[in-house]
């Protein structure tokens, strides 16, 4: 790896798509800042010349510990990928809440990306992207119930912190936009054969292999601007135009900052 060599810091890096990711880039000789939950994890990407980061998102110390970490490892980040993320669980999977009291879903795949994004602004510069995975199996449930204490069920809690993730990727964007930082949103294939979907007793479909090159194809981009939805077997769209939150967005997203304080 050379001394230039572009540095990629990617979340969930444990299996599924983010090993996919790490690993692909490492083939290119990025410099592959992996984040696992366990330093157990990351064994493999270690050997294959990954830095391995270890936290658990759910835990706000823990995100505050991984970004101390990264900002103490580099000093530039061309590529954040936000592609940790909580599935639906097993059927059976009651509604959780993490150590900060917040539900599971939100904690992980929404407050920590937040956190991420504002905690690393200094090491984003001109041409850095940052790719949130997001699905189309998304909806925005109850913006005044985040939480969803009201009426929580494991679907839900997914598809409204997919949401989320289009949120976020539109109102950073646009933050972002003079700095030239691009932030986009990619659906990676529907059931694609991982942990989380595993788990959750649907049946799997699609190529894992198809998903990691779509996101990989993504990552190489160097095409900053409006804030895209990426999404598997279609073309490119721009988020403000599939659904337009910018006005609201930002108010969203000072809620969500609320849950971090
Ligand atoms: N598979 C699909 O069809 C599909 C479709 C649309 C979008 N996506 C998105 O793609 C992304 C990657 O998912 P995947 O399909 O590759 O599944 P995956 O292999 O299960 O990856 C999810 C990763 O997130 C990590 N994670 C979960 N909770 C964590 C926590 N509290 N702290 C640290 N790490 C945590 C998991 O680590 P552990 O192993 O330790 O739990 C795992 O490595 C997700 O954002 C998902 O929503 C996937």
């Amino acid at each position: 790896m050379s001394a230039g060599a572009p540095v990629a810091l990617i979340t969930g890096a444990a299996g599924g798509l983010g090993t996919g990711m790490c690993e692909a880039l490492l083939k290119r000789d990025w410099r592959v800042l992996a984040h696992v939950r366990n330093v157990e994890q990351g064994r493999q990407l270690a050997a294959a010349g990954a830095h391995v980061l270890a936290a658990d998102l759910s835990s706000r110390t823990q995100v505050r510990s991984l970004i101390s970490h990264v900002r103490r490892t580099t000093a530039r980040i061309d590529v954040l990928v936000n592609n940790a993320a909580l599935g639906y669980g097993a059927p059976d999977i009651t509604r959780q809440v993490t150590e900060d009291g917040i539900e599971s879903r939100l904690a992980v795949n929404v407050l920590a990306p937040l956190a991420l994004m504002e905690g690393l602004k200094g090491l984003l510069g001109n041409g850095s992207r940052v790719l949130n995975m997001a699905s189309t199996n998304q909806e925005l449930v109850d913006v005044d119930d985040l939480q969803l204490i009201r009426c929580w069920n494991r679907e839900a809690s997914y598809r409204q912190s997919k949401a989320l993730m289009l949120v976020l990727t539109q109102v950073f964007a646009e933050r972002w936009k003079p700095l030239n930082v691009a932030v986009n949103a990619i659906h990676p294939g529907t059931r694609l054969p991982t942990k989380i979907v595993l788990e959750s007793g649907v049946e799997p479909m699609g190529s894992l292999e198809r998903g990691i090159e779509i996101c990989v194809d993504q990552l190489l981009q160097s095409d900053p601007g409006k804030a895209m939805f990426v999404r598997a077997g279609e073309l490119p769209v721009r988020l403000d135009e599939l659904y337009p939150v910018t006005e609201e967005g930002e108010a969203l997203v000072a809620k969500l900052k609320d849950l971090l304080a």
